[in-house]
This record gives structure tokens, sequence and C-alpha cells, in this order.
């Protein structure tokens, strides 16, 4: 069976998600680590009820990129991971993994790519008036947010629409669509993207 590592900064939402569609039997797989930058996020509480290992870290004690993602590296061969899988990780990731997981490093979202990459793509997409945003699934690279798109789904907004309102549509997309692309990458024949 493949093996993943989920990488998060903050709640941990969309990490639940994977754990339940592993637990419904909807998404075969291992999730053998959890990777955090946030010390006292909750995602790790959430890993630590599952009994999924978790490897925690913050970046201020290293003095590079290259520094902590070796030790990230370590982690993820012993744990033998062959998918990472980015959800809330709010870090660009480095040449050390790019290289080591090339084409097997996959990130979701919240917006339709290439419009509002980067932070609090929600509340920019509310600034922009736009009638249109959602979620997307792509192959990380070494940009922000501009690795080739493997999935995109979109919602509808009206002009009633609040920060809460997109990010509760947002995250039930996110929660639904997520396992079933992992799922879809790990199973199918020309097993990753390069
Ligand atoms: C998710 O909505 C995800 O799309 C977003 O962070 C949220 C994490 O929520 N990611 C990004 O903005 C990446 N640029 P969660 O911690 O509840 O899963």
């Amino acid at each position: 069976m493949k093996r993943i590592a989920v990488f998060a900064s903050g709640n941990g939402s969309n990490f639940q998600a994977i754990v339940n569609a592993v637990k419904r039997e909807e998404l075969n797989t291992s999730i053998t680590l959890l990777v955090s930058d946030k010390p006292g996020a909750f995602v790790i509480d959430r890993a630590m009820k599952e009994e999924i290992p978790t490897f925690v870290f913050a970046a201020k004690n290293y003095q590079e990129k290259a520094n902590y993602e070796r030790e990230i590296l370590k982690h993820l061969k012993a744990n033998e991971v062959d998918l990472i899988v980015l959800a809330g990780y709010m870090r660009l990731i480095g040449e050390t993994l790019l290289q080591a997981y090339s084409g097997k490093i996959i990130n979701i979202h919240p917006s339709l790519l290439p419009a509002f990459p980067g932070k609090d793509a929600i509340g920019q997409a509310l600034k922009a008036k736009v009638s249109q945003t959602g979620i997307t699934i792509h192959y990380v690279d070494a940009g922000m947010d501009t690795g080739p798109i493997i999935a995109q789904e979109a919602i509808t907004l009206s002009d009633k629409e609040t920060r809460e309102s997109i990010q509760e549509k947002i995250q039930a997309l996110e929660h639904r669509l997520y396992p079933s692309v992992i799922q879809h990458l790990l199973h199918k024949k020309e097993v990753f993207h390069q």
C-alpha cells in the first residue's frame, strides 16, 4: 500500500478529512506522518488522537530551509513516504524536498488558480468581488501556487457572501475533493506526474 505524509500549519480540517476517508475505506493509503511547522497547531492534536506520528519543527531554529528540509526528509524516508500532501502548509517547499520527491508533492489552494495565489485567497476573492471562486489541487514546484493543475472545482458567489460563508463552501469542497484526488493519484497506472 502506498504511504502518504500530510504537511499542515493550522487547524487541519483537511488532514482530518483525509484521515476520515481512510477510515471509511474510500482512500486506500497509510498516513504515516504529519509534518507541522507550527508547534501548538491544532492539527498536531488531531494527529496524536489518531495515533499518527508527527514531526514538528520551528523554522526559526534552523539557519536555512535546507536544514529543516533535510530533517523532514529523514522522517519521510524512515516512514517510507510515497506522496507528500500539503494541506494548509503555509511555507514554500525548497530544493531539498523538491528534488527528493520530484512530481510527488501536491497542494490544495482555496482559489481557482492562477487567480489569487499566496496568502488569504478567500479575502482576495472577496475584495475582487468575483462571482465565482473555488479550489485547486496542483503539483508543487518552486513557485508560489504555480505547479501543474490536477483538479479544480468552482463555487458561485452571491453578493451577500461573507468570508465565513465562502470559507464554509470552500472547505466542504476541499474535504470532498482532496481525498478522492489522492486516491486517484495513488492508484492510477502511470503513478506520478514528472
Ligand atoms: C485550506 O483551505 C487550504 O486550501 C488553505 O489553507 C486551508 C487550511 O485549512 N491553503 C492555502 O491557502 C495554501 N496556500 P485546514 O488547516 O483546516 O485544512
